[in-house]
């Protein structure tokens, strides 16, 4: 079923229904040129860092950018980026800018930042597909989806619903982090998504043995490496974006575009 957007004659309603609502969501983002997905299976490997740094170094090279935050359960997109806007929560949504990028969260539709978001997964699902449906991010040439962890609902409905141009596969160089971005690559491209590459995060400039192997058993290539730096968790703290304010960092994550370009 992934890829179709024709309804098939006499097709089973809720057959019907997905395939209906892929067709509005791809209506609604019509006006995005490319989508991109960043993702790994395991947390903390730093999806969210390298989902904002990538969506700023595109920003910085001129492009029209939006940068939705996909984590239903932890919405931390927000929080990193210092945004305490709030969105009107009836359609359409209007995501706020921050130096540039818009962004989208279900952190700016709750009032509590401390309050846990439980909920099962066809809430998740839904407000996803939300977002996905009734967001307004107007013309853009890139949106950068960061997504929560995990094999089941968040990344299988972003897999399912957006046409992306493929994802992100992050990293660390721990064995056990390969291990799990190959799980990640293996899953989207079963449900017929392209990997663009591999990042290894927290780095020491040079891809490891496992983070090698995991690019080699999905096909593509090391993207580049973002070393593990102490400026990433003090800017977290603080709403700075890395890339804007350290050259260094911003020439990491532009080499790293340049390869996907
Ligand atoms: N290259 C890095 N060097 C140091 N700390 C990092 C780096 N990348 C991410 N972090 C920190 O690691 C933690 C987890 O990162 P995050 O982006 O939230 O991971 P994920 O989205 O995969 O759960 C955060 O505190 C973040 O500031
Ligand atoms: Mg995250």
């Amino acid at each position: 079923m992934e890829g179709e957007t024709e309804l098939p004659k006499g097709a089973h309603p809720s057959f019907a229904r997905v395939i209906q609502q892929k067709q509005r969501v791809k209506a609604n983002l019509s006006k995005i040129k490319h989508k991109i997905g960043v993702y790994s299976a395991k947390g903390g490997v730093g999806k969210t860092t390298i989902a904002i740094n990538l969506a700023y170094a595109l920003s910085r090279k001129g492009f029209r950018v939006g940068l939705l935050d996909a984590d239903i359960d932890c919405p931390n997109v927000t929080m990193f980026l210092g945004i305490e806007d709030r969105m009107d929560p009836h359609a359409p949504l209007k995501p706020p800018t921050k130096d540039g990028v818009k962004v989208a969260s279900t952190a700016m539709l709750t009032d509590e930042l401390k309050k846990p978001i439980i909920w099962r997964g066809p809430m998740v699902t839904k407000m996803l597909s939300d977002f996905f449906e009734y967001t307004d991010w107007g013309e853009l040439d890139y949106l950068i989806v960061d997504s929560s962890p995990g094999t089941s609902d968040t990344p299988l409905t972003i897999m399912q619903l957006l046409d992306t141009d493929g994802f992100i596969i992050v990293t660390t160089p721990q064995k056990i982090a390969g291990v799990n971005s190959m799980r990640s690559g293996i899953m989207a491209k079963r449900l017929g998504s392209n990997i663009l590459g591999v990042v290894e995060n927290m780095s020491d400039g040079k891809p490891s043995r496992s983070t090698n192997e995991a690019a080699e058993t999905l096909g593509v290539s090391v993207l580049g490496c973002v070393k593990a730096d102490a400026r990433f968790n003090s800017s977290s703290d603080s709403g700075i974006v890395p890339v804007l304010e350290y050259p260094d960092i911003e020439k990491e994550f532009t080499l790293i575009i340049e390869r996907f370009l």
